[in-house]
């Protein structure tokens, strides 16, 4: 070999391996991938779980279920068969829908029910205890969606749970100290010891057998085995022996709803989300459509001017929220001239660069503190490219905290989010109206933002979160980092964010946030609070990329995970 000849070799490699470096240097900034299927949820086992589905040739739906009761077993705070949820999917042929199988008031309850005689708010009654229990809907919406588009025996699918249940799940540390520091209200509420009332530590296992045979019940009996006979019995006898509402024929006659997902344009990108009895897709459609005028991808990301564009259109949006939004079976809610780009313009004719809009401006309220909340969410893609974005609730930690001890579940305290008077605010500082005032059988209003992004005609994105009244923010955040900011998943699900509700008239910032901004929004008259803020949603989402191929995005905040093949 002549010189030349060896040079020119030695260059070639040099470039590969360059190549195969700054190709590895940006790997390393992704999450996890995979080549054909994904699940990305808050446990590594029930990714697992949903995974295994898929590999045994089930589709997105089948994982879906399989998912969604793993997280009933090993993330008790959230996962849940005495909640509910939405869920937004989309086919590999483009075709979307959305399930809404939310939590029903009882027909028991009242508008007033949560007042005393002179009229006062017993703010703790819709938050903890047996008053505070929805109907929960998840068992229904588990088996709506199976009959639609299961491909695999509810039996099949019901199994890993079961085993999970009967073999205990090992917890994480982060689960052991959100155990222990709900262990005073879990004896408080169910005037006795229940399985999860003990001191954790990192590495315990919980095994949960009475869940094993309710979903035993449920695997022989179908959606039946949760709303009628034993275990209705047990729910029922629960919750009124401790002084709830909840009825046989409250279980007996929930129903779920099939809606139309809130589907709009951004930059080009096609947005599919929940419509109410969730403010998730109308709240997330008027924010992004109100900064799409302004091009936001051309300011610094989390710079003064992003954050202010972004806080004045949530602000604009989240006071809307309040006053218009309940549930569309009871409430005519004009989602189209709330979303039109005539109607968000003139909302920002107010909005000025050298000075904050005050939200007394736009109306008022006051605020209470949040405590520490639940929900979770969940995102799958399958083989054939179908997707579903999935987000499940008890509302707060473990709900009402009320544990059906026999059936081995929690049950919700979703009634807190109707608004159970006008202008007083609810756990998460949210503030409603008549539209979201309580009546039998209506649905309370959510934050829930499950959304799947499709890009020239192809699936981009799925992705959703928990975190009450900052799930939308968080989605919305999300969203413009991949899309405006060129983010990877992984990258932009790590990112401290804000958050801004219209009330109270502040930025909440994640302690991580860079603090150098907030002396020039201060300036401006903008409110700053980086104090300790539990609720900021963790996001699990996937990105396809360019090369089919799927990233996934498991939000460092908790235990969550990415599994795929
Ligand atoms: O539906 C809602 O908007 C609330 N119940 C969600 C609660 C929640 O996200 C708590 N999690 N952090």
């Amino acid at each position: 070999m002549n010189k030349i000849s060896l040079l020119l070799i030695t260059g070639i490699l040099l470039i590969c391996c360059r190549k195969k470096t700054i190709q590895n240097m940006k790997e390393k900034s992704r999450g996890f991938i995979a080549e054909n299927a994904m699940v990305v949820s808050a446990r590594e086992e029930a990714s697992k779980i949903g995974l295994d589905i898929m590999k045994q040739g089930g589709n997105a739906f089948d994982a879906m279920i399989a998912t969604d009761l793993a997280l009933l077993v090993s993330y008790p705070v959230a996962g849940n068969i005495g909640g509910g949820g939405f869920m937004v999917f989309r086919m590999a042929d483009g075709t979307s829908g959305a399930l809404d199988y939310r939590e029903m008031a009882p027909i028991l309850a009242t508008k007033n029910m949560y007042l005393d005689q002179e009229g006062k708010v017993m703010s703790e009654k819709s938050k903890t205890g047996a008053l505070a229990i929805g109907v929960p809907g998840t068992i229904a919406g588990l088996f709506e969606i199976h009959n639609k588009f299961g491909t695999i025996s509810i039996e099949k699918l019901i199994q890993p749970a079961i085993n999970l249940a009967n073999a205990g799940i090992v917890i994480t540390l982060a689960q052991a100290n959100r155990l222990n520091q709900h262990k005073a209200s879990f004896r408080n509420v169910n005037q006795r010891q229940i399985l999860y009332d003990k001191q954790w530590r990192a590495g315990d296992i919980i095994k949960n057998p009475s869940l094993a045979k309710t979903l035993e019940r449920i695997k022989t009996e179908g959606r039946d085995g949760f709303y009628k006979g034993k275990t209705a019995d047990f729910i029922v006898n629960k919750v009124q022996n401790l002084g709830g509402i909840i009825t046989k024929e409250d279980l007996e006659n929930y129903n779920v709803k099939w809606r139309d997902p809130i589907i709009f344009n951004y930059n080009g990108h096609k947005i599919i989300s929940m419509p109410p009895p969730s403010s998730g897709g109308i709240c997330l459609a008027q924010i992004l459509k109100t900064i799409e005028p302004y091009n936001i991808g051309q300011y610094k990301h989390n710079s003064k001017k992003y954050i202010q564009l972004m806080v004045e259109a949530e602000r604009r949006s989240y006071a809307d929220r309040s006053y218009f939004l309940g549930d569309p079976d009871f409430v005519d809610i004009s989602k189209d001239s709330l979303t039109s780009i005539k109607y968000l313009s003139k909302r920002m004719k107010s909005f000025n660069w050298d000075k904050a809009t005050k939200s007394s401006d736009l109306s008022r309220g006051s605020f209470l503190g949040h405590e520490s909340d639940e929900t979770t969410h969940y995102s799958i893609v399958d083989c054939e490219g179908n997707s579903v974005s999935v987000t499940t609730t008890l509302n707060g930690a473990y709900g009402s905290k009320v544990f059906v001890d026999k059936g081995g579940f929690f049950l919700n305290n979703e009634m807190d989010d109707f608004s159970v008077k006008p202008g007083t605010p609810n756990m998460f500082g949210l503030i409603g109206a008549e539209a979201n005032s309580i009546a039998a059988k209506k649905r309370m209003l959510s934050s829930m933002t499950p959304t799947i992004i499709e890009t020239n005609g192809q699936l981009k994105m799925v992705l959703g979160s928990p975190g009450g009244s900052t799930i939308i923010t968080t989605v919305l955040q999300n969203i413009l980092n991949v899309l405006d900011y060129n983010m990877t998943m992984e990258e932009s699900v790590s990112k401290p964010r804000f958050h801004h509700q219209w009330l109270p008239d502040n930025i909440k910032f994640e302690t991580s946030f860079d603090t150098t901004v907030f002396s020039s929004l201060k300036k401006l008259g903008y409110k700053v609070d980086n104090s300790d803020f539990l609720v900021i949603g963790k996001t699990d989402a996937i990105l396809v990329l360019p090369d089919g191929r799927l990233e996934g995005g498991a939000d460092p905040r908790g235990d969550d995970k990415a599994e795929g093949f």
